[in-house]
């Protein structure tokens, strides 16, 4: 098993349509999205990594989104993880830790302050396991289409892993655009 780690210009047309397709197979509400982009809720990825058996058949993918975002007034430089799927034979078996581990790394060695991703809610537990962490109770305000902000939307749960930074500053997090 092995991962590979491909900045975005380093995606050729075959492979971007190949990963939507397997984009539009693991979230298949978002089909008609990832029919033309990977760029879901219009936040495109820097770079991907893709955990792959010895065959080259594909294990599991995530997305790495850049963002600045503020809390209290204070720059943070978020690694935004997106579009996380395992492929269906190869889930109930951990592999999505495996590449949570894989994509913490490398944004820690691209110098990003902390991870952040946004889940269901029944997806907390899972990462949890590899050290995310929920705090229910900070709010997290977008921005929609109209340029008015709003708090994002309950289904999707923010969650946020330590990489140069070990903590994220008190107060409500102004993601100064769309979740990812
Ligand atoms: C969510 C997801 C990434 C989890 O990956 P995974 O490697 O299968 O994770 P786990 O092995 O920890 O299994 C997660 C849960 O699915 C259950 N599961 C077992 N076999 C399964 C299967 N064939 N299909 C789906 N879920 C299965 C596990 O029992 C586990 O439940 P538990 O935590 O209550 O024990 C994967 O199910 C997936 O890609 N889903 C579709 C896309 C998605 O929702 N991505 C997350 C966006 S935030």
């Amino acid at each position: 098993m092995t991962f590979r780690v491909l900045d975005e210009w380093a995606i050729d047309s075959t492979l971007d349509q190949f990963l939507r397709q397997s984009l539009q197979a693991a979230f298949p509400v978002d089909q008609a999205i990832f029919a033309v982009t990977r760029a879901w809720n219009c936040c495109a990825p820097s770079f991907t990594i893709l955990f792959e058996d010895d065959t080259g058949k594909l294990i599991a993918h995530g997305g790495v989104h850049e963002r600045v975002i503020r809390i209290q007034g204070e720059a943070v430089r978020v690694a935004g993880f997106q579009n996380v799927f395992v492929n269906e034979p190869f889930r109930g078996r951990g592999r999505v830790d495996q590449l949570l581990q894989r994509m913490l790394e490398e944004s820690a060695r691209r110098n990003f302050d902390v991870a952040m991703l946004f889940c269901k809610p029944q997806l907390i537990k899972t990462y949890a396991r590899t050290n995310w962490v929920y705090e229910p109770d900070r709010s997290v305000i977008n921005i929609t289409a109209s340029g008015t902000t709003a708090p994002v939307a309950a289904i999707n749960q923010m969650m946020w892993h330590p990489l140069i930074r070990p903590d994220l500053p008190a107060g409500p997090v102004d993601l100064r655009g769309y979740d990812w």
